[in-house]
């Protein structure tokens, strides 16, 4: 395929909603793989995936894509060869730049040599793995269906398929989590020594089984002082490891961010795929259908699966540019946003920046604005007061 790249690059994630089974914690759209193998519904999910990825051909020509992200749910539940064919489509359809990143979401206990395979002639070149944490009792408790030895062995068989760009997942703020559990997963993370950790801080999220317990008080969370001295203990920990934090939530050796978390947090445009996705296109927001019954429904009467679209206006933009650039370490490069935007940011927020600085939450000069480190403890409270302006 030519490539005339006259339009910016894109970046696209693919949504597969299903895992073997779900965490008590989490609410991301998926379903237990078992119940919709049965009569055929990954098939379906996957021939509808086929359909929307068509019905974006006309946009995917002429684009180079820089990164593809797909995720879940647990991308490795289904057969390898669903991955493999999604992967082959677009790049039918689509010029993909040389360097581009594919990245995979996998759950330990699901991989196996068959699966890795697939991977790897599709062109998938980085994985990411959910450990949460290294506590064996704690991963039992909030549901997770591999103990500390099994996401070893998993990550052992990724290494051995030659995909060496690995990221591993953690949480903290678990029920009953301790430093020592942090300090525990920092070294299996110096013993494996992946290019890229995500951090999480638990979120309750409503209508999970946690959220259940929490309210009945079956469960116990760290307080907010415990859970901040489990980030700074990961900031630090995995700093001497040589594993740099450059985002909130992520930390990775030098040249390993993620390049397409990167494209979010820079604010660039992405295509999303699947039930549940997100995109962000030609000052166009839209969604999919969260249900996954609508989602085929929709695809097989030849419709988009959208359920919301919005324009973004300008000042929306900016805001949004500015809370995204914020979040990383290298903050937000000033020359940039003012010719983007075509602003002053300096007399813009002039009242935002003083009260900031004067509460320690933010460094600035004329070329840079980033978080301090208080800053990023009370990031929302920097979002909150950009948003008054
Ligand atoms: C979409 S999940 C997919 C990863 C894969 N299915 C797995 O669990 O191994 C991505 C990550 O989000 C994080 N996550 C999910 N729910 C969360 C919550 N309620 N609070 C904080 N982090 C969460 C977990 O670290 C998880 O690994
Ligand atoms: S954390 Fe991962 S494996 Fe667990 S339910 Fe969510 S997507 Fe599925």
């Amino acid at each position: 395929m030519t490539v005339q790249n006259q339009l910016e690059p894109i970046s696209i994630y693919i949504h597969i909603p299903f895992c073997v089974s779900k965490c008590a914690y989490c609410d991301f759209i998926s379903h237990r793989v078992g119940d919709f193998e049965i009569n055929g519904g990954v098939q379906t999910y996957f021939n509808a995936l086929e359909m929307e990825i068509a019905l974006y051909k006309e946009l995917l020509h002429n684009r180079v894509v820089r990164s593809i992200y797909i995720g879940g749910g647990t991308p490795s539940s289904v057969d390898g060869k669903y991955i493999h064919n999604l992967i082959n489509q677009l790049k039918a359809y689509a010029s993909f730049s040389n360097d581009i990143e594919i990245t995979l979401e996998v759950n330990p206990g699901t991989l196996t040599e068959d699966k890795l395979n697939h991977y790897v002639s599709a062109g998938v070149n980085r994985i990411s793995m959910g450990l949460q944490t290294t506590n064996d009792q704690l991963l039992h408790k909030i549901g997770r269906i591999h103990s500390t030895n099994d996401f070893i062995t998993s990550y052992e068989a990724v290494k051995r398929a030659g995909i060496g760009n690995i990221s591993l997942d953690l949480m903290f703020g678990l029920p009953g989590q301790t430093l020592l559990d942090i300090e525990n997963a920092i070294s299996l993370v110096a013993r494996l020594a992946p290019s890229h950790v995500s951090a999480y801080s638990l979120k309750i999220e409503e209508g999970t089984p946690l959220n259940e317990s929490y309210i009945n008080g079956q469960v116990q969370l760290p307080d907010e002082e415990l859970e901040r001295d489990m980030y700074h203990k990961l900031i630090s920990g995995l700093k001497e490891i040589d594993i740099h934090q450059y985002e909130l939530s992520n930390f990775s050796k030098y040249g390993y961010e993620s390049k397409h978390n990167l494209v979010y947090w820079e604010n660039k445009p992405y295509l999303g795929l699947g039930v549940s996705s997100h995109s962000k296109i030609n000052n166009e927001r839209f969604a999919n259908t969260n249900l996954i019954y609508e989602y085929s429904d929709m695809l097989k009467a030849g419709k988009y699966p959208i359920i919301q679209k919005e324009s973004i206006d300008k000042s929306e933009d900016l805001f949004e540019s500015i809370i995204l650039g914020l979040r990383l370490n290298k903050g937000i490069a000033l020359h940039e946003l003012n010719a983007k935007y075509e602003i002053d940011f300096h007399q813009k927020y002039k009242n935002a920046i003083e009260v900031l600085i004067q509460q320690g939450l933010i460094e600035y000069d004329d070329h840079t604005i980033r978080l301090t480190i208080k800053g990023m403890d009370l990031s929302n409270q920097v979002f909150l007061r950009f948003m008054e302006d």
